[in-house]
Formats: C-alpha cells, sequence, structure tokens
C-alpha cells in the first residue's frame, strides 16, 4: 500500500476459533475461519503497522506478514493478549471466541455407555471485557455475531464492553459471514449513528475498519 498511515503503529489482532478440549480427541469449536482476521493483519502490515496476530486454528495459508502466534484455547489467548496489551495502539477482537470449557477435560478418550452423557462448562474469561475496563491509550475493536436483533444486541455489546468500535454481522445469513469471503457488517461507535457497510469484501471492510479508527 502506498499510504504508510498505520506506520509505526503497535496492533493485535485475534483471529478465528478457539477450540476447547472434551478429552484427547474430541473438542468443541465453531465455524470460524480466520479470514476476517487475517484480512485485518495483512491490511494493518500493508499500511506500515507493527501486527501481532493471534490465531486459533485455521486452514488458511494467507502471508500476512504479520507475527503469528497460534493458540488452541479461550485461556491460551487470553493469556497472549493480556501479555501484549498494555504496549498497544490498537486491538481487534475478530475472534470467534468459545464463552464456556469443559470443566474437566479428560485424560483418556471416553468410552461409550450410558444412552445419555453430560458434560459440565464452565465459563470463559472474557477477554475483550476485562480489556474495556483497562483500556488507556488503546484503541479497542470488538466484533459480535448475531443470529437475531442484530444492531440492539451488538449496540448492547459496544456499551459493556466499552470498544470504540463494535463491528456487528448477521451470522444467520449464508451469503456472508463465517467462511465467505464477503460480509456485510454495520459499524457502531459510541455516540454516533449506526454505519452500514454494504456487502463487501473482507479486505475492503478491513480497509474501512483501519480508516474509520484513524479518523478518530
Ligand atoms: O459477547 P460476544 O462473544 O458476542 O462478544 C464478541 C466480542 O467479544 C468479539 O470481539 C470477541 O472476540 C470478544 N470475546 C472475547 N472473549 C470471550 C468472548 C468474546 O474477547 N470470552
Amino acid at each position: 500500500s502506498l499510504k504508510q498511515d498505520l506506520y509505526g503503529k503497535k496492533i493485535l489482532i485475534t483471529a478465528g476459533r478457539t477450540v476447547e478440549p472434551i478429552d484427547p480427541v474430541r473438542y468443541i469449536t465453531n465455524h470460524s475461519t480466520g479470514k476476517m482476521g487475517f484480512a485485518l493483519a495483512k491490511n494493518a502490515v500493508a499500511r506500515g503497522g507493527k501486527v501481532i496476530l493471534v490465531a486459533g486454528p485455521t486452514d488458511l495459508k494467507i502471508e500476512t506478514g504479520a507475527t503469528l502466534i497460534q493458540v488452541q484455547t479461550t485461556a491460551q489467548m487470553d493469556e497472549v493478549v493480556e501479555h501484549y496489551f498494555s504496549e498497544m495502539d490498537i486491538v481487534i477482537m475478530a475472534a470467534a471466541v468459545s464463552d464456556y470449557r469443559v470443566e474437566k477435560p479428560a485424560a483418556q478418550k471416553i468410552k461409550k455407555h450410558s444412552e445419555k452423557m453430560s458434560l459440565s462448562l464452565i465459563k470463559n474469561p472474557d477477554i475483550l471485557l476485562k480489556l474495556g475496563t483497562k483500556k488507556q491509550k488503546q484503541l479497542l475493536v470488538g466484533f459480535a455475531a448475531e443470529t437475531q436483533h442484530l444492531l440492539s444486541n451488538a449496540t448492547k455489546k459496544m456499551k459493556e464492553k466499552n470498544v470504540d468500535l463494535l463491528v456487528a454481522n448477521d451470522v444467520s445469513r449464508s451469503d456472508i459471514g463465517f467462511g465467505s469471503d464477503q460480509n456485510e457488517v454495520t459499524f457502531l461507535q459510541p455516540d454516533k449513528k449506526p454505519r452500514l457497510i454494504k456487502k463487501t469484501s473482507k479486505e475492503e471492510i478491513a480497509e474501512k475498519i483501519f480508516d474509520m479508527l484513524l479518523s478518530k
């Protein structure tokens, strides 16, 4: 990119899904592929940013130019993000984080026996919520994937998590979102009107997110 408007800025981006073990061979996860987070990392590097990309397991072969730190669980992602947070200028949480984990993952493969079985899940730390309470100079960006009441749920999240920008997307639509190369999102900012970004590539959305942050 010709514009080096993120030159020297330290940027941390999370991407993809997290994976929570049930036993040595099974796990709980979601459909996130990491495309949005990787597009953000690539755009930020092209504009001169120093980028750390914290990603869950992904099949993407995209060369972003960022420093890639791979994690499995939400707890591991939490640890990495907490470690770097204080030195960052911009933090974007694009990962679809597992909200719960298995309370006691089994050390050995669980055998089948009874007709019914249940897993006990406990809540994971909400990484973004914690960052929102302690941010200082950092610009903080969250994502919200919703299947209904997009604007009201996302507006609530923007406030609760104390973010500077909340990127809301409707994951009930199959033409956009998870796994797709395209997305249609709404930007929500404190004290501003929602702004719809019509269906476009994730690269273009990444570009607009940084444009938005730089205009603050
Ligand atoms: O509350 P919800 O999960 O919908 O909020 C989404 C935003 O919060 C995303 O930016 C996601 O990366 C972040 N998040 C997090 N830690 C969690 C759950 C979500 O940082 N445990």
